[in-house]
């Protein structure tokens, strides 16, 4: 069975119909730049422009960078403080004429890589981190997700981690691979001092490049992999998060 999925993210709103049973996307994806200032009313059209490119009509599985509690959009660090409070399904779905189900987008990435890949089989604590823009998390336990874990603001020598450790402290503060290396190691033994998962999977774009930093990550107890379905786990796991 196919489902929409649609990743919001800082830079680009994408979707496509996605395959359930493979876990992958069912035609390529289409991309539009994400509006800014990214107020809801914007990125709704922008949604909606992504969704008609393939005519699609049928539920739709949507991502956003916040919390995320029965449909409204609790928190936005990275984009417009307009969500906060927000019936943002409602909204979207009104917009699309589309029933909609609306997920964190570490959350969705989780479910994906958990389903399809690099945390596939893994029955302990399995801790997905996507750095970017901030730093997401989405945390399994048995399979099972813990929604809206939020691990990117853990507080790091006084500042939000997400600030010290995301791909944008790398570029904002121009560190070599070396030094943010450092940073996410730091980063990730105060998530495993807390949790002691098994398994940590590295994802957003910089997992592409894991090979620069993650053999620079040493002293962590667990295992940690790059991330598999990299730039499409967020619309695969945004469209299987469709009737969960
Ligand atoms: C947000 C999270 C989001 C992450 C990655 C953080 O700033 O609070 O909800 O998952 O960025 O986009």
């Amino acid at each position: 069975m196919n489902v929409f999925g649609v990743d919001i993210g800082g830079s680009g709103i994408k979707g496509a119909p996605v395959d359930l049973e493979r876990g992958d996307l069912a035609q390529e994806r289409f991309k539009v730049l994400t509006p800014h200032p990214a107020k809801p009313d914007a990125v709704a059209a922008s949604v909606k422009e992504v969704v008609e490119h393939f005519g699609w009509s049928g539920p739709v599985g949507v991502t956003f960078p916040g919390v995320i509690m029965d449909g409204v959009t609790r928190t936005a660090a990275n984009v417009d403080k307009a969500w906060i409070g927000l019936d943002a399904r409602a909204m979207l779905s009104d917009t699309l004429g589309l029933p909609v189900t609306l997920i964190n987008d570490a959350d969705a990435a989780g479910i994906a890589e958990m389903a399809f890949g690099a945390g596939k089989g893994h029955d302990g604590t399995v801790i997905l981190l996507t750095f970017g823009t901030g730093i997401g998390s989405a945390v399994f336990s048995g399979g099972q997700l813990v929604p809206n874990t939020e691990l990117g603001h853990l507080e790091l020598h006084g500042h939000d981690a997400e600030k010290r450790a995301s791909s944008k402290a790398k570029e904002d503060h121009d560190l070599s691979w070396k030094h943010w290396a450092a940073r996410v190691e730091e980063y990730l033994a105060h998530v495993e001092m807390l949790f002691s998962p098994e398994l940590f999977v590295i994802g957003g774009g910089v997992s592409r490049k894991a090979d620069r930093f993650l053999p620079l990550v040493n002293g962590i107890r667990a295992q940690i992999v790059p991330a598999e379905l990299q730039n499409n786990a967020g619309i695969v796991g945004a469209a299987m998060a469709c009737g969960r």
